[in-house]
């Protein structure tokens, strides 16, 4: 079962909840929340407070991307806020098998996310503990970038990877999706799709049901 996550990095904030509701109406299931630092990447975007308030709205499931460096240092508060996936970034972790054991130990979904210049192979001794790989296929830190072309070829290697050892780990990418390229994300052998600008810039119903309709007919 392939499923869509839509990033608020391109909501309307002050528009928060009437998007939310939009998005419960096309029974989305999964938000997509980027926190950044200003450090890990260039700019800063929404933190603890906000994660909390979306948490009191809704149930639907938080799967938040930690674009900070030494995400250990926040971990334990965005479980409090309400996560339940934590993907953290092995560029940005110094010793990634404690930061993943931190997670686990929460109770919380463990996810590993790599820039686009990340080789996946340095994943390999982490993959069996993990519940999810996140591909960047832009480099993080802003919405509205094109996809990289070459990310898919990592997608497909991490699929066949899972298969030929009997592995778990779902694989969600993340950057520059929309009509065309969730094709190009689909065929590798993705099963998470984040998208941003697509699903927010215009009517947000017709845009997810437009990547829907995609998904659908390539299951
Ligand atoms: C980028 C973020 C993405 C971003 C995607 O660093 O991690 O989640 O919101 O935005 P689009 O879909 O516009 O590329
Ligand atoms: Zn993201």
């Amino acid at each position: 079962m392939r499923t869509l996550s839509p990033s608020l990095l391109a909501a309307d904030f002050v528009n928060l909840k009437a998007q939310i509701d939009l998005l419960k109406k096309c029974s989305i299931k999964q938000l997509h929340l980027d926190v950044m630092d200003g450090a890990f990447v260039p700019s800063i975007s929404f933190g603890m407070p906000v994660i909390k308030s979306i948490r009191k709205y809704t149930d639907m499931m938080l799967d938040v991307h930690m674009m900070v460096e030494e995400p250990d240092r926040y971990i334990q508060d965005v479980a409090d806020a309400g996560a339940d996936l934590i993907t953290v970034h092995i560029e940005g972790c110094r010793h990634l098998d404690r930061t993943i054991k931190h997670i686990k130990s929460l109770g919380l979904q463990a996810g590993v996310s790599l820039n686009p210049s990340t080789p996946i192979m340095l994943l390999d001794e982490m993959l069996p503990y993990i519940d999810l790989v996140l591909i960047m296929s832009v480099n993080p830190g802003f919405g509205g970038q094109s996809f990289i072309p070459y990310t898919a070829k990592k997608i497909s290697r991490l699929a066949d990877i899972r298969e030929n050892n009997n592995l778990k780990y779902d694989i969600q990418v993340d950057g520059g999706i929309n009509q065309e390229t969730i094709s190009t994300v689909l065929e590798a052998g993705a099963d998470n799709i984040v998208a941003g600008s697509f699903i927010f810039n215009g009517d947000i119903v017709q845009n997810i049901n437009l990547l829907r309709g995609i998904i659908e007919e390539f299951e």
